[in-house]
């Protein structure tokens, strides 16, 4: 049988279970070195007795011979009887208790430790007697030898195990613990018996994502949910307005109209985005293989979204190299990405009048590394590759000089509906999924963004793609 030790949990378990193992070898050299010299014993008795007559001094040992291996073969039936009972869980220690109705000759340590689950054994005092890798890992203040209280304080554990150690039926408890951060486990415990001894097998599942995964699931429910039902309210309150007291008024039924509209467009970018999310997460183990030309995707992007960008008051510049940065992708989805970046440089960023675009290519970080000169998008001259090592990356990074992000929210930005400020974005039109779309093709493409935000000096969006080349060497 292979078992998973931790380094720890080995050397815990072999100091709790030296004294019996100890007793145990004892006492088979003991049987061992009995059954040897009994019968030597009884045939030099028997040889003596034969020369008796003619020897007197064979004929006063004989006696003492013949008791002696009688003695030692007595002793090693009674040795073999301890061995047979020690093995059977009789009173070596407490490690040799066993599932109730189990097999009764591997030791519980082994047993436990080869479980692939986190497992305890516990004896009738709560202490620990063996440990799972799996559970060593979630618990490791666990120790053998202490009681496992120590390590798992919580009341309706601690009370579940009491139950099944003074007789009770197995239970199964939900425990949430709080610090050092918020962990919940499913725990059962059930009853281990071995003679009239009695212990407790406790069994730990980490229901902590599975929870996780559905607290965001019924969030992300109520978030859409709740940013659906607003314009709608909206609009259902101004049909009721023009069906009676604006039923005639044509100056009131023009701007009612105009406000309907804007909110149904403000429902249907909201449904939009949340099918493409469903779509590219539905599609996220396939990475996407067709050439994509960066430069020109940023190309396209700018180009569109100049006439809003000017509106705002806000000069979008492009800086990217003259031939083609090709990435393996999927150029709907990474028009999208760019997009929604420059998008968001604009609407968030406008404080700072410009919005900066730049493509390069450069050697992955953990290689020499080279940045691939870029250059305005109007005229100027490549600047070519400064090293010599092959760029394996291409990186397009949209940089505004607005605000900037406080730091606290940077790492939640990509969170579906999570926005700095949720007034301003609403105000602005979004619909707070566009940078979770971001991540979401980021990652169907095998690539990484990055954020980076001074607050005063504006934020820098980074997205790092590997470059076709280096994806078809790899
Ligand atoms: N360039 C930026 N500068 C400042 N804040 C930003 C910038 N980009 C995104 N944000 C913040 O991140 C939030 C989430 O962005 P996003 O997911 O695109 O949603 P939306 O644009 O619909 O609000 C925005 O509401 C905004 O608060
Ligand atoms: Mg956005």
């Amino acid at each position: 049988m292979t078992a998973e030790f931790t380094r720890g949990a080995q050397e815990q378990g072999q100091g709790a279970t030296e004294p019996g193992t100890r007793r145990l070898m004892a006492l088979r050299a003991f049987r061992a070195a009995a059954r040897l010299l009994a019968p030597l014993c009884l045939g030099l008795a028997g040889g003596l007795a034969l020369v008796a007559s003619g020897m007197e001094a064979a004929a006063r040992g004989w006696p003492w011979a013949a008791l002696a291996g009688m003695a030692l073969w007595f002793m090693q039936l009674l040795a073999g009887r301890a061995l047979r009972q020690a093995r059977a869980g009789g009173g070596v220690g407490p490690s040799r208790l066993t599932p109730a109705g189990g097999a009764t000759d591997l030791a519980l340590p082994a047993v436990v430790s080869a479980f692939p689950d986190p497992c305890v054994a516990v004896d009738r005092r709560g202490v620990v007697l063996a440990i799972s890798a799996p559970a060593l890992r979630l618990f490791p203040h666990l120790v053998i030898g202490r009681p496992m209280s120590f390590a798992l304080r919580a009341p309706e554990f601690v009370e579940a195990l009491e139950a099944v150690l003074n007789g009770g039926p197995g239970r199964t408890v939900l425990v949430t613990q709080r610090v050092p951060v918020e962990r919940s486990f499913e725990i059962a415990t059930a009853p281990l018996e071995a003679d009239r001894r009695r212990g407790a097998l406790v069994v730990l599942r980490d229901l902590t994502d599975q929870l996780r995964v559905a607290q965001m699931r019924v969030d992300f429910i109520a978030n859409a949910s709740h940013e659906l039902r607003t314009p709608l309210a909206t609009v259902l309150g101004f049909i009721e307005t023009l069906q009676g007291p604006a039923r005639n008024d044509a100056v009131a039924r023009e701007r009612f109209l105009t406000i309907m509209r804007d909110q149904s467009l403000r429902m249907k970018r909201l449904i939009d985005d949340l099918l493409s999310l469903s779509r590219i997460e539905g599609r996220a183990h396939h990475a996407p293989s067709a050439p994509v030309d960066l430069v020109d995707v940023a190309r396209q992007i700018t180009g569109a979204l100049r006439p809003m960008a000017t509106d705002a008051g806000v000069d979008i510049r492009l800086a990217a190299p003259a031939e083609p940065v090709i990435v393996p992708g999927d150029r709907d989805e990474l028009l999208r990405v760019v997009e929604n970046l420059v998008e968001n440089a604009v609407k968030y960023g406008d404080g700072g009048k410009r919005v900066a675009i730049t493509v390069t290519t450069r050697a992955a970080p953990d290689e020499p590394r080279r940045e691939g000169a870029a250059k305005p998008e109007a005229g100027g001259e490549d600047a070519g590759q400064a090293a010599s090592a092959a760029p394996s990356e291409a990186v397009i990074e949209v940089r505004d000089f607005g605000a900037g992000i406080p730091a606290e929210h940077v790492p939640r930005l990509t969170e579906r509906f999570y926005r700095v400020d949720a007034q301003a974005s609403r105000g602005k039109g979004g619909s707070g999924l566009g940078l979770a779309i971001v991540k979401h093709i980021v990652n169907r493409h095998r690539g990484r963004l990055h954020v980076e935000s001074v607050p005063g000096e504006g934020a820098t969006f980074r997205v790092v793609l590997p470059l076709a080349d280096a994806s078809h060497a790899g």
